[in-house]
Order: C-alpha cells, then sequence, then structure tokens
C-alpha cells in the first residue's frame, strides 16, 4: 500500500504538525451584557456562566479577559425597562450604560479591542429593531438615520468598531457616511451582513430583554433557506463601506460561511450565538458530551472560513487552549 493515511495520526506530535486548522484566543471575540444600576454581576439564567454586569463591576472581568489573551469584546446595552420608548432614544443617550461601559473599559484597558453592537431591539418599548410605522411595519429608512446617530454615540465614546445587526437595508452606507462626516473614519464597520431569522437566539432574548412585543423578525432578517440572498447582502455590505462581514447564527450556517470565504477577500466575522451555546453547555453540565465538543464546535466554524468568531465560549476556550 503505498498510501497510509494512519501515518500521520500515529503520534500526538505528527497530529499536531499536520493539523490544518487551529483555533487561536487571538481569533475571539466576547459578547458582554451590560445594564444600567451599580454592583450588578448576575448570572443570565439561560446562559450558564454569562451575566449582566454594571459598569462599576466591569473591571475584574476586563482584567480577567487580559489575563485569558482576550483581545476583543462586543457590547450589548441593556437598559431598565422604563428607558425604553418607541424610537430607543436611550440608545444614543452619551450617558447611556454601553457609552459609559466603553469608556470605563478603555480605562481599565487602553488595549482591549471595544465593539458595540448597533441595534434597537434592547431599546425600544415594542422589541423590534427599527421605528414602527402606524402599521407595526418597521420604517426602513427612517431607522437608519436613528442607526446613524446610535453609532455615532459609541464612537463618540471611544468604540473602535460598531456592528450593526438590524439588518435594514442601506445602514452600512448610511452609518459609514455619519461616521466619516464627523470625524470617526477609522471606527470599523463589522456587518452583521448573513442575519438569520433564527430560533438560536432564543436565550439572548432573555439575555438582552429584547423579544418583540408582537410579531417577529421576518420582515427584516434573512429567511434561513437561503443562501444566493446571503450573497447579495454581503456585496452591498462591501459596497457600502463594511471592513468586515458576519454570518450569524454560525454552526447551522456553515455553507454561508464557506461561500463568503470563497467569494470575498474580506475577514469573515461568525458569531456563534446564546442558542449554539446553551444547548452545548447543557450538555457538557449534564455530562451527555466531552468539553472537548465545544472545541470542536468552534473550530468547524474556522475550518468553514471564519477567521473571527464571536462566541460565549471565548473564555472557556482561552483555558483550554493555555493548558493544552
Ligand atoms: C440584536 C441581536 C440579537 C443577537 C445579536 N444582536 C438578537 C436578535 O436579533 O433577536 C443574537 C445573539 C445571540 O443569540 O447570541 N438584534
Amino acid at each position: 500500500m503505498l498510501k497510509r493515511l494512519r501515518r500521520l495520526r500515529s503520534t500526538k506530535a505528527i497530529r499536531n504538525l499536520v493539523r490544518e486548522t487551529k483555533v487561536q484566543v487571538e481569533d475571539l471575540i466576547y459578547p458582554l451584557f451590560i445594564v444600567d444600576g451599580e454592583n450588578i454581576k448576575r448570572e443570565i439564567s439561560s446562559m450558564e456562566g454569562v451575566y449582566h454586569f454594571s459598569v462599576d463591576k466591569l473591571e475584574d472581568e476586563i482584567n480577567e479577559l487580559t489575563e485569558l489573551g482576550i483581545e476583543h469584546v462586543l457590547l450589548f446595552g441593556v437598559p431598565d425597562d422604563y428607558k425604553k420608548d418607541c424610537c430607543g432614544s436611550e440608545a444614543f443617550n452619551d450617558d447611556g450604560c454601553l457609552q459609559r461601559a466603553v469608556r470605563k473599559i478603555k480605562e481599565i484597558n487602553p488595549e482591549m479591542d471595544v465593539i458595540c453592537d448597533v441595534c434597537m431591539c434592547e431599546y425600544t418599548s415594542h422589541g423590534h429593531c427599527g421605528i414602527l410605522t402606524e402599521t407595526g411595519y418597521v420604517d426602513n429608512d427612517k431607522t437608519l438615520e436613528y442607526l446613524a446617530k446610535i453609532s455615532l454615540s459609541y464612537a463618540k465614546a471611544g468604540a473602535d468598531m460598531v456592528a450593526p445587526s438590524d439588518m435594514m437595508d442601506g445602514r452600512i452606507g448610511a452609518i459609514r457616511n455619519a461616521l466619516d462626516e464627523n470625524g470617526y473614519e477609522n471606527v470599523a464597520i463589522m456587518a452583521y451582513s448573513a442575519k438569520y431569522a433564527s430560533s438560536f437566539y432564543g436565550p439572548f432574548r432573555e439575555a438582552a430583554n429584547s423579544a418583540p412585543a408582537f410579531g417577529d423578525r421576518k420582515t427584516y432578517q434573512m429567511d434561513p433557506a437561503n443562501s444566493n440572498e446571503a450573497m447579495i447582502e454581503a456585496e452591498l455590505d462591501i459596497q457600502e463601506g463594511a471592513d468586515i462581514i458576519m454570518v450569524k447564527p454560525a454552526l447551522s450556517y456553515l455553507d454561508v460561511i464557506r461561500r463568503f470565504k470563497d467569494n470575498y477577500n474580506m475577514p469573515i466575522a461568525a458569531y456563534n450565538v446564546s442558542g449554539e451555546y446553551s444547548m452545548l453547555k447543557l450538555a457538557v453540565k449534564q455530562g451527555l458530551l466531552n468539553e472537548s465538543a465545544i472545541y470542536e464546535a468552534v473550530m468547524s466554524i474556522k475550518r468553514a472560513g471564519a477567521t473571527i468568531i464571536i462566541t460565549y465560549f471565548a473564555k472557556d476556550l482561552a483555558r483550554m487552549l493555555k493548558n493544552n
């Protein structure tokens, strides 16, 4: 037999030598949920090991991330209920919890890359990702003005990057213009280009208190059945000035990640979302799966073609990688 593939599987050292895909701590972005109030570090019941933090409690967490080698955080603001209104005004309050968190994190570790999710669902009383018309439809072009205002407020607070997750048409261009016109041409945009109307966001909606009060998000988020459409979304985002394109969720959409990778010479991100996290986390906790399943799942996202992985497993992975 000329070819014996088992030769290169025969020892751990050789397997390490010929390994094609490696997840590194540098690839990972860790999401953080910021709440109003003080002295709060509260575990989110739908997402074991993930917490709500008030700004004053961020110091230990940021230092822990830094020690683990995690260099990127993605922030979600979760304001008190009474601050929510029809048009998500709290999202562009320069003294809102997210803006304060950005300033605080930069104070704790100026090297930490701070990315802000830009969306209105956590800030609107109706829980939709934009401004509603009288019939309850999300008004695309009106919402763009707000997304631009919100992005600008995050840039002013010191964000390195904004990540619009609303799925309105034209948002990347609108945000890019607003940033450029105000002197923030160096603030990057990571576009949630192919964001699907997915059931895998379930645990997040509890974490972010952002479930829509009526209806669903199918008139703006993508149909899970479509991948040609994802290519058009990405093309438009690139034309409008996106610096990074993203696929979300990740694990049920590895084919879309691969299509992006094969077609665009751009950094490609994938969001390993809350449902994907909680399923695995619970299976490991119950003893149904070994913890190495976490590495395997995240590695598959990288193998599919994502170089940037947003994951609630970032801390678990950083520890696993250290001990390996
Ligand atoms: C906001 C937003 C959502 C997620 C990220 N940004 C929820 C949604 O669209 O309903 C989901 C993240 C996750 O599930 O981990 N629009």
